[in-house]
């Protein structure tokens, strides 16, 4: 590879890179990220390739390992252009068809196009799939187009001009000002405006900084950091260059949990094609600015995710958090001044020098600019990622892209921001999503968890499962989370179980208001707002399983029972047959019935009757 050292060597290898390129050539986009290639996209690629060589086409159709679409409901996912044609659920199976009717004889394949669930219309092309509609990808544009194993894909779609731009034509300081104007805030939970974090990091005293990419993503459900990294590398690469040159830092690490290891590959492979090109390593595109970057592997631990117990872990010692009174961007890794940002704010820094501050705030309110990917997930028809301008509507979200709650079922709440987060009821999904409109609901932004509920969701127990999420996750350090969270988990247990007290509801809040203001770090910090959010929204759900031993969603297994509603049974035997504990009889094609005392409520019953004989009592 021969090092680029100026501006003109870029230009000149990106119009080498599309010199090459026929544009009229086909090319086979395949997603190959996680969730695709646990559906078998691999095999795909590989039947692709064989279909296309036995035809003698090799030469002609080109096929590209692409990152995410975000429509990981459908996957695999296949985009084939210049026609734009999106298919759905291919196996290798189809790719023969795939060949013959639409890469040689140009016709869809109508059944791998997507069918809107309500008309069962087909629809062809991406853009034209509501999923897609009102999204905003701005930091997701490359992902799903470009194999990011391939600098020169990215390159070609502009890839490393920003890079350029900043070393060659802007000061450290006139960075910063550019990322302060953009109104950028940090992607990962706090929302801290990153130019003010950058400005007091480059102000700080010492000759040694450094930038750290923080790619732990640890909240249950939630992927979009994985996508980015394992969709593309290089955005996130070249936000960071440009960030080190803004600060003064010249060694930089991505913290990666080991549960990601594609990311680590791609970031690897990244960060090695990125230094053979000069656009790593020492005086990048000529400038005289030197920068290495690492990558460490993060054990898991989701507590690691915040900023001094990750920078712990990068020294080597246990990922506990420590008090903050000397901020990170003064004295974090090593005691040196760090610039910690999320891995999607990082990506989002080279829009902001390539559209320049002001264009980039034109996106989202006045307190929140740009554009957020969410990992939509839970009881909504369409799941995946999805990347919106900041200020849409959640309702927006869940029925527009989303597609609305599964199996015609109505939507109870959206919980945000992962673990910590709030539950949002449906009453309120007309609010704006951005980082003020969800604190005053008693949310967070987070780094980009939605969890959709539906009607049989009980908040109870969505409140217990994140408790206990965050009980486990504590590092035990100080004393108001490690007790704190046992004795929520204990009291919302009991709640559950049917031992609920009068007091509980009292008892819990008060705990919350001491843990919000004791605990060491936001873990314990902000572990109650899934217990504050539903006793706020859902105060009725905890009084009728404290005072009525009810639980109204049918989901804590001490409150209630199931029965079969003699009218709907068919008798048609499933239930019967599927009983673990031989509860359910009835004569073949009559009406079943189910042994109360037998019944262990697992629920089989319940989910497997296609006529909803099953009730809860
Ligand atoms: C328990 C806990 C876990 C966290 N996990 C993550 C994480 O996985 N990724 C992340 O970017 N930030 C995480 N954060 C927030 C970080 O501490 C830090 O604020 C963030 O990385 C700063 O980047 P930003 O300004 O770009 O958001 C976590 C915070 C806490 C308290």
């Amino acid at each position: 590879m021969k090092r680029i050292e100026s501006p003109s060597d870029l230009q000149a290898l990106r119009e080498g890179i599309l010199f090459k390129r026929d544009p009229d050539q086909k090319v086979v986009r395949v997603c190959c990220t996680t969730a695709c290639r646990a559906g078998g996209a691999l095999h795909v690629v590989e039947a692709l390739r064989k279909g296309l060589g036995d035809r003698g086409l090799s030469d002609k159709i080109q096929i590209k390992k692409t990152g995410c679409r975000g429509f990981c409901e459908n996957g695999p996912v296949v985009a084939v252009e210049p026609e734009q044609l999106f298919y759905n659920k291919v196996k290798p199976r189809d790719v023969p068809d795939i060949i013959d009717k639409t890469l040689v004889g140009g016709d869809p394949v109508e059944r791998l196009l997507y069918a809107d669930p309500d008309t069962k219309e087909k629809i062809a092309k991406e853009h034209d799939i509501p999923f897609f509609g009102k999204q905003a990808r701005h930091v997701f544009a490359k992902t799903g187009r470009i194999d990011p194993t391939q600098i020169d894909d990215y390159i070609a779609e502009g890839g490393y001009t920003a890079l350029c731009t900043a070393l060659t034509t802007m000061a450290p300081g006139q960075i910063i000002r550019a990322v302060e104007v953009s109104g950028l805030r940090g992607r990962g939970g706090g929302g801290f405006p990153t130019g003010k974090k950058w400005r007091t990091c480059r102000q700080a005293p010492g000759m040694v900084k450094y930038v750290i990419a923080n790619g732990d993503e640890g909240d249950p459900g939630a992927f979009m950091d994985r996508s980015l990294m394992e969709g593309d590398p290089h955005s996130i690469l070249e936000g960071m260059i440009i960030g080190a040159y803004a600060i003064g830092a010249h060694e930089g690490f991505i913290y990666v949990r080991d549960e990601y290891p594609i990311a680590v590959e791609h970031l690897t492979i990244a960060i090695d094609q990125a230094a053979a090109y000069g656009l790593l390593g020492f005086n990048i595109l000529g400038s005289g600015f030197d920068l290495t970057i690492r990558i460490n592997r993060g054990g898991g631990a989701f507590v690691c995710g915040e900023s001094t117990a990750l920078m712990n872990s990068l020294e080597g010692k246990v990922g506990e958090p420590r008090a903050k009174y000397v901020h990170t961007v003064e004295s974090g890794l090593w005691n040196r001044p760090s610039a910690l940002n999320n891995v999607e704010t990082w990506a989002n820094i080279p829009l902001i020098i390539n559209r320049g501050a002001e264009r980039y705030a034109q996106i989202g309110t006045a307190g929140s600019k740009g554009t957020k990917i969410f990992s939509l997930v839970g009881k909504v028809r369409n799941t995946g990622l999805v990347e919106v301008p900041m200020g849409i509507s959640l309702r927006e979200i869940v029925y527009d892209i989303g597609g609305g709650i599964r199996k015609g079922k109505r939507l109870k709440a959206v919980q945000t921001g992962g673990p910590s987060g709030g539950c949002i009821p449906s009453g309120k999904i007309d609010m704006p999503v951005d980082y003020d409109s969800l604190k005053a609901l008693g949310a967070i932004m987070g780094s980009g968890g939605m969890i959709v509920m539906d009607e049989n969701t009980c908040m109870v127990d969505v409140a217990k499962y994140f408790i206990g999420f965050l009980m486990y996750e504590s590092c035990g350090k100080c004393v108001p989370c490690r007790e704190g969270l046992k004795q929520m988990h204990h009291i919302l247990s009991g709640i559950c179980e049917g031992h609920g007290k009068a007091e509980d509801i009292e008892l819990l809040t008060r705990l919350s208001v001491t843990m919000s203001d004791a605990s060491l770090c936001a873990l314990g910090g902000t572990a109650p707002n899934p217990v504050l959010s539903t006793i706020r929204y859902f105060r009725d759900e905890y009084e009728a399983h404290i005072f009525d031993r009810r639980c109204r969603a049918g989901v804590c297994r001490n409150l209630f029972e199931y029965y079969i509603d003699e009218t709907l049974c068919n008798g048609c035997t499933v239930c019967s047959m599927k009983c673990p504990e031989g509860a359910i009889s009835g004569e073949k094609k009559q009406p079943h019935t189910i042994d109360v005392g037998r019944c262990i409520r697992c629920g089989v019953c319940y989910t497997l009757c296609k006529r909803e004989a099953v009730r809860v009592r």
